[in-house]
Parts: C-alpha cells; sequence; structure tokens
C-alpha cells in the first residue's frame, strides 16, 4: 500500500486494492519479479486511470522494501505535509483510503430513507414509441413511482455540446439502452421486477451504424436537425504546393479503433433531497459545474439549489 501512494500509482483508487492483493500474491511467491512477471500477475487487474506505468513501478519498490525487510509504513509518514515538501513529490490526500479499499464510490453510499431507481432501456437501436403502459408496474407492491418522458418537469435532454439526448425517450429510441422509463422502488429487486411489467409499444425504423452510412443522403435522421452533430473543418498550409515539392506522397485511409475506457465503478448516483428545497446529488464525475447545470434544467430548479 505505502509503494502504491509513494508511486502516484492511486488515482481514482477503484481497482488499487485489487491491484495490492495481486501484487501481493505476487511477491509472496516470488519477491524479486521481473517486469514481465508484474505485468503477467497483474493482467486480470484492469485500471482505466493509470496507464501502468506506476503501478509496475510500484510494485518493484515493494519488492525492495519486502526484501529490506521493511514490514510497515506508518500512513501519517505518508501523508505529512509542511513547505519542505514543496518540489517533492507529495501522496495524494486520498492515497490511504484508495489504497486500503475504504474510500466510498456513489454505489456505497445510503441515507435513511434511500430509495431506488432503476430505467428500463431500449432493446431497439431506432424505433418509435408507440405506447408506454406503466399501470402494472406502479402496482407492484413497494413501488413509488414510475416516471416516463412526460414526468420531466424541465427541459428533457441532457448533453455537453447540444443538450438533445433525451432523459427519458419521448417520441422514439435511438439507440440500445435509450432510457425509456424509471422505476423508483422501496428495494432494488422490486424496482427490477416492476421494470419487467411495463409494456412499451415500438415501430421499428431503420437504424444506423457507422458514421458512413449515416452520411448517406437517404439515411434515416437519427435526430431531426441531421446525423451530423458538428463539422469541423481542419486547413493547414497550402497542400498543392506541399504536393509539388514533395519528394514522397503517400496517401492512405486511416482509421482509429474505437476506444472506450473500461470504467470499473458501477455508475450510480445518490440525490438527496435537503430541507431548504435544495438537492444534494453525490455522483462519480468529472464536471460538476456541467452537472449542476444540466441537472438544474432537467428538474425545472435554479442552479443555486
Ligand atoms: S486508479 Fe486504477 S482504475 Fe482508477
Amino acid at each position: 500500500q505505502a509503494a502504491f501512494i509513494r508511486q502516484g500509482a492511486i488515482q481514482c483508487g477503484f481497482c488499487t486494492p485489487g491491484m495490492i492483493m495481486s501484487a501481493k500474491a505476487l511477491l509472496d511467491e516470488n519477491p524479486s519479479p521481473s517486469v514481465e512477471e508484474i505485468k503477467s500477475a497483474l493482467a486480470r487487474n484492469l485500471c482505466r486511470c493509470t496507464g501502468y506505468v506506476s503501478i509496475i513501478r510500484a510494485v518493484q519498490e515493494a519488492s525492495e522494501m519486502m526484501r529490506q525487510g521493511i514490514k510497515s509504513v506508518s500512513p501519517p509518514s505518508l501523508l505529512e505535509r509542511s513547505y519542505q515538501v514543496v518540489g517533492q513529490a507529495v501522496a495524494r490526500k486520498d492515497a490511504v483510503l484508495k489504497a486500503k479499499g475504504d474510500t466510498k464510490s456513489a454505489d456505497d453510499l445510503f441515507v435513511e430513507g434511500t430509495v431506488y431507481a432503476k430505467a428500463l432501456r431500449s432493446e431497439y437501436p431506432h424505433a418509435e414509441i408507440l405506447g408506454i403502459d406503466t399501470r402494472e408496474a406502479e402496482a407492484t407492491p413497494g413501488v413509488i413511482a414510475v416516471l416516463t418522458a412526460k414526468d420531466v418537469p424541465g427541459h428533457n435532454g441532457f448533453g455537453l455540446i447540444f443538450p438533445h439526448q433525451p432523459v427519458l425517450a419521448r417520441d422514439k429510441v435511438r439507440y440500445v439502452g435509450d432510457a425509456v422509463a424509471l422505476v423508483v422502488a422501496e428495494t432494488q429487486d422490486i424496482a427490477e421486477e416492476a421494470l419487467r411489467k411495463i409494456r412499451v409499444d415500438y415501430r421499428e425504423l431503420r437504424g444506423v451504424f457507422t458514421p458512413q452510412e449515416a452520411l448517406l443522403p437517404d439515411a434515416p435522421k437519427i435526430h431531426e436537425e441531421g446525423n451530423i452533430l458538428k463539422h469541423h473543418k481542419i486547413r493547414r498550409g497550402d497542400i498543392d504546393k506541399g504536393f509539388a515539392e514533395a519528394d514522397v506522397i503517400i496517401e492512405g485511409r486511416y482509421y482509429t479503433p474505437f476506444i472506450e475506457h473500461a470504467y470499473l465503478e458501477p455508475e450510480a448516483s445518490l440525490a438527496v433531497p435537503e430541507k431548504d428545497g435544495c438537492l444534494t446529488v453525490y455522483s462519480a464525475s468529472q464536471g460538476v459545474f456541467t452537472d449542476r447545470d444540466q441537472i438544474s434544467a432537467i428538474l425545472n430548479l435554479p442552479k443555486e439549489k
């Protein structure tokens, strides 16, 4: 744990306890592992943040500490802060909690009276919603509410560039997983049971599955405004002059792979209505102000609330 803290091998900290357990198992068996052996021992542990370099360094440092017979390091000494450390590598404030697996993620939070919300999601990539029957779900004991697009009190949309991705789909769904309805219930099991009782009548529409298909003139429009989110021109220099002066011209079509980093922490939030009419939202996010702005627009609440 100390080596992970000192090497800065902890960012969000979600993978850290598992990494440390795997590292410990490796070092118990093999006190002086090579880099390849460390990589192989950690191959089943995913980290979405660090890029692994600092993690491998941490295992090497732990190996060195164990060889020197260092059994423990006191957490306060790792976190000492004074002006003498300016210019030094300083352990992050929450590193000890994260190294020990004691930090709370949004999914761990609980307040008295917590109820649970779960979304019913579209099974179709593109379909018109002809009707949603929530009566049976609403009648399920323990269900507090079943919400659809008509219940969104403010702007039914979110998004950083254009806030037009519906919170709950109104007339049609646009991808497999689009949220159609939300069940709020006393327990997660009841919420899941009620989700299965919602009947949605869909009319399937032709979908688009690649950016190239989406640009074809007869492609179905996913959003009414069309399938181009943003047209961004990049022009640098004089291409004709460049070609004329070049010794070699290589032209090709290049693709980058589709990559989405693996988020390990369950996507979850806790929203606590406060006595003064404010709402406190606990969530895994890197953009608290954009979250606040979007939530206030969706709930039709002033931003200061
Ligand atoms: S520090 Fe590894 S997942 Fe974030």
